[in-house]
């Protein structure tokens, strides 16, 4: 039963990578951003305050995600089958908090410079049914027929954050924010970083990533 952490700016791909490995491990998928728009879409208390974060491309304050998240992982298929966690943590205080409930066995760094994260970040379209995500911009992820899901027949929507505008605040949040938890993780313990190539997220094979990760 593994727990690793997915780390990466915003387009990084860690969502396509996690839909990658969930089809070959039972591990458990288990991203914040994901759960802000579920809990968004029910019109909840914790969507409704994590939109005008959201949408400002600013984080949701850390004790509303820790709390999502330690909820989260009360949940059997995350007891049972462990987690791949993607978008958490993004603050030294929410690492802090993820080592008092669990012992991380890699934490994966999708490296990828920024110049051809915006491109990706305005060209995702997401399945409003089942999460699955695509791009207009590259052929290999365009779906079949415009506007559905290949998988579910879905409506495919564009993320009210995935603007040019939000993407600079998100980015620069990213780097303000959340790469000090890379720093944080070197220097408890470098052994747990395992450097992947955002450039390459649709390529992994199942091997190499079980050969990288303790898949
Ligand atoms: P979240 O949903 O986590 O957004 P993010 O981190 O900005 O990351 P993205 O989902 O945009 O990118 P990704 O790395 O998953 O890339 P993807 O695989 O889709 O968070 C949204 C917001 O929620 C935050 O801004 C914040 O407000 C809040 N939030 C969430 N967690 C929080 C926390 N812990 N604390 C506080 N606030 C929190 O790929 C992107 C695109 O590129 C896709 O179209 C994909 O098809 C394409 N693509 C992927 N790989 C490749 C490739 N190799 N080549 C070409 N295209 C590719
Ligand atoms: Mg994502």
């Amino acid at each position: 039963m593994a727990k690793i952490v997915l780390f990466g700016a915003p387009g990084a791909g860690k969502g396509t990578l996690a839909g990658k490995i969930t089809k070959f491990s039972d591990i458990v998928h288990v991203s914040t951003g994901d759960l802000f728009r579920a809990n968004l879409k029910n019109k909840t208390p914790i969507g409704m305050k994590a939109k005008e974060y959201m949408d400002n491309g600013e984080l949701v304050p850390d004790s509303v995600v820790i709390g999502m998240v330690k909820k989260r992982f009360k949940e059997d298929d995350v007891k049972e089958n462990g987690f791949l966690l993607d978008g958490f943590p993004r603050t030294v205080e929410q690492a802090k908090a993820l080592d008092e409930v669990a012992d991380l066995d890699a934490v994966a760094y999708i490296k990828i410079d920024k110049d051809v994260l915006e491109k990706r970040i305005t060209g995702r379209r997401s399945c409003t049914e089942c999460g699955a995500i695509y791009n207009i911009y590259n052929e290999e992820l365009t779906p079949e027929e415009e506007g559905k899901c290949d998988k579910c027949d879905g409506d495919l929507m564009q993320r009210d954050d995935d603007t040019k505008e939000t993407f600079e605040k998100r980015y620069q949040t990213y780097v303000d924010q959340s790469e000090p938890v890379i720093e944080y993780y070197r220097e408890k313990n470098p052994d747990l970083i395992v450097e992947l190539d955002g450039s390459r997220t649709m390529a992994y094979t199942e091997e190499e990533l079980k050969e990288l990760l303790p898949l």
